[in-house]
């Protein structure tokens, strides 16, 4: 089965994978009727009957994947016929960390920057879809420096150009009992890190000065406080643009000429891989559609098994992979 695109029904297929075997399972199940696949599930006559197939999948997923390894789940939500939410995707995680041995290490957010750009009077427009990562064991192999080495929100990466900032400390410094030659160094320093915030290397920062913050200034002794007594000063920045948030940033991806309605965002898919997987590892995905696992797989040297009840999609993930093969070089 290994680095194969494998057609068949999953509640079938993933009974002939021995136990402990994969170390990450990614996937996107049909969500809940919003596409007609014309076969498999995603059209069950309810919600509840819905989540019980997928906790079926699920269940399986657990035994095949190593006590070291991840389960990621991305689902849609869906309105019902009142208009209301059903929060499909939560129920379902809910009743996976109720009844499954595992362990939800996250909800990632996908902010989507292109959603359907149809405008309701009186709700907002649903921009946002839950990946559930779950883990068996607190063993989990997780490499955190892998993972979006680039800022993952807009916000991150906006840089401070025409702003005020940290002008108000330059006031404070003068204002304050600091020595001449205090000052001259508070200013310098303070110049610096303004330049920091400005070319977005930090997201922002504090300024504590000897008379004005030392009596309120709790800290350690030998720390900021030894610091801020003895050259009257301290700088605190605040790498807030570096932190590893649990939301990514992107785009609904369409690929020109492929059959299938829901692809998602290779990009997403890949940093997870890299996150949760080490080169040479197996990764699982039992919805395959388009190959997007398989694909993000072969270009990080993952192997990978999917599985895609639908002919034509199986038929497609395998040329693309092909494809892929042919752009990273046979050799
Ligand atoms: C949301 S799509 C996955 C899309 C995929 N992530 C991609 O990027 O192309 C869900 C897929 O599940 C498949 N599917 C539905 N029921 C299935 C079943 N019982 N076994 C295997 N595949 C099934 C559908 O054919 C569809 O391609």
């Amino acid at each position: 089965m290994i680095n194969q695109i494998i057609e068949g029904d999953s509640f079938e297929l993933l009974e002939c994978i021995p136990n402990g075997v994969v170390d990450l399972v990614i996937t996107s199940p049909p969500y809940y009727k919003q596409r007609d696949y014309g076969m498999g599930i995603g059209n069950e006559d309810t919600p509840e009957g819905y989540i019980e197939n997928l906790l079926t999948i699920f269940h399986e997923c657990v035994r095949i994947v190593k006590n070291t390894g991840s389960i990621v789940f991305n689902l849609g939500d869906k309105y019902n016929k009142e208009g209301s939410l059903s929060l499909i995707p939560f129920r379902f995680a809910a009743e996976v960390i109720k009844n499954e041995p595992v362990k939800l290490v996250n909800t990632i957010t996908w902010i989507k920057r292109n959603p359907t750009p149809r405008q309701f009077k009186r709700r907002l427009v649903s921009s946002t879809e839950p990946f559930f990562h779950f883990v068996k064991s607190n063993n989990y192999y997780y490499n955190i420096d892998a993972f979006l080495t680039e800022p993952n929100t807009k916000k991150g990466r906006r840089k401070r150009e025409n702003t005020n900032v940290g002008k108000k400390y330059f006031k404070l410094i003068e204002a304050s009992t600091l020595s001449e030659q205090e000052k001259q160094k508070a200013g310098e320093e303070l110049h610096k890190v303004i330049e920091e915030v400005k070319k977005g290397e930090i997201a922002e920062f504090r300024m504590k000065i000897r008379d004005i913050h030392a009596p309120a200034f709790g800290g350690q002794e030998g720390g900021r406080k030894t610091q801020l007594e003895k050259q009257g000063f301290t700088i605190i920045r605040i790498f807030g643009n570096e932190l590893k948030r649990d939301v990514i940033e992107n785009s609904v991806e369409t690929i020109k000429n492929c059959p299938h309605p829901a692809v998602y965002p290779e990009s997403i898919i890949r940093e997870l891989v890299k996150l949760l997987t080490r080169e040479e590892d197996v990764v699982l995905d039992p919805f395959v559609g388009s190959g997007t696992t398989a694909v993000a797989c072969k270009k990080l040297g993952r192997k990978y098994i999917g599985l895609d009840i639908n002919p034509e999609y199986c038929e497609y993930a395998r040329e693309r992979l092909i494809t892929t093969q042919a752009k990273l070089g046979w050799f």
